[in-house]
């Protein structure tokens, strides 16, 4: 198949298991595309997505799991793009429960190429001389931990910040105080409570049509 030998050249970065994933990924995508060319049935744009979603949070997890190893210095900004496409998936998923109708499928096969091209060529290739090359694992994210500190003072962050009040039972307000702090901090684990908070509690229909605007009608 051509396909499988163009991406094998251009997108390998030399670790069996990663580019296993990464081709399942594009075979997918494929698949998807291939159903939209005869007409895709819901059920199969459902069945489609939930795959996409289980796959890639599956892969996302295994890959981050090397670039700690490999003390990959941009370990959180990639886990950050993780982060995102797994929220816009969780989104499509969202609205696709509430309204059939409003997911575009031409913009999200559209959507889902383009994401994984862009970065498996783009970001994940950058691995390729931790995984494989001549740097080492200084610099490991996961040597240095962060030392709580109770949260009484400003904090400078690039994003506008904004003061909310909540009631919390007293015996949860140091969690909720470290869960705040790792977020100003934004952690890698900061990005794990974001997505443990979502997978508990869901999406509002607003949030996800408006994270998922790209791919709606
Ligand atoms: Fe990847
Ligand atoms: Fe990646």
């Amino acid at each position: 198949m051509m396909f499988e030998n163009e991406w094998f050249e251009k997108y390998k970065i030399g670790v069996a298991l990663i580019d296993a994933d990464h081709l399942n990924l594009f075979k997918e995508v494929e698949r998807f595309n291939q159903h939209l060319q005869s007409g895709m049935s819901t059920e199969e744009l459902g069945k489609s997505l939930s795959f996409l979603d289980k796959y890639v949070g599956a892969h996302f997890a295994r890959e981050e799991i090397l670039m700690r190893e490999k003390g990959y210095p941009d370990y959180t900004q990639h886990k950050s793009l993780h982060l995102h496409l797994k929220k816009v998936v969780f989104a499509v998923r969202r609205v696709f429960e509430t309204d059939i109708e409003k997911v575009d499928k031409v913009k999200l096969n559209q959507f889902l190429h383009d994401w994984l091209v862009e970065h498996i060529l783009r970001v994940d290739t950058e691995l390729v001389p931790y995984v494989n090359g001549p740097y080492g694992s200084k610099n490991s994210y996961a040597n240095e931990r962060l030392q709580f500190e109770p949260l009484n003072e400003e904090v400078t962050l690039d994003e506008e910040m904004v003061e909310i009040t909540v009631k919390v039972p007293k015996s949860k307000q140091k969690v909720i105080e470290r869960c705040a702090f790792a977020l100003m901090q934004n952690t890698p684990e900061a990005q794990d409570l974001e997505e443990i908070a979502l997978a508990a509690t869901g999406m509002t229909i607003e949030e996800a049509l408006e994270l998922a605007g790209a791919v709606l009608y």
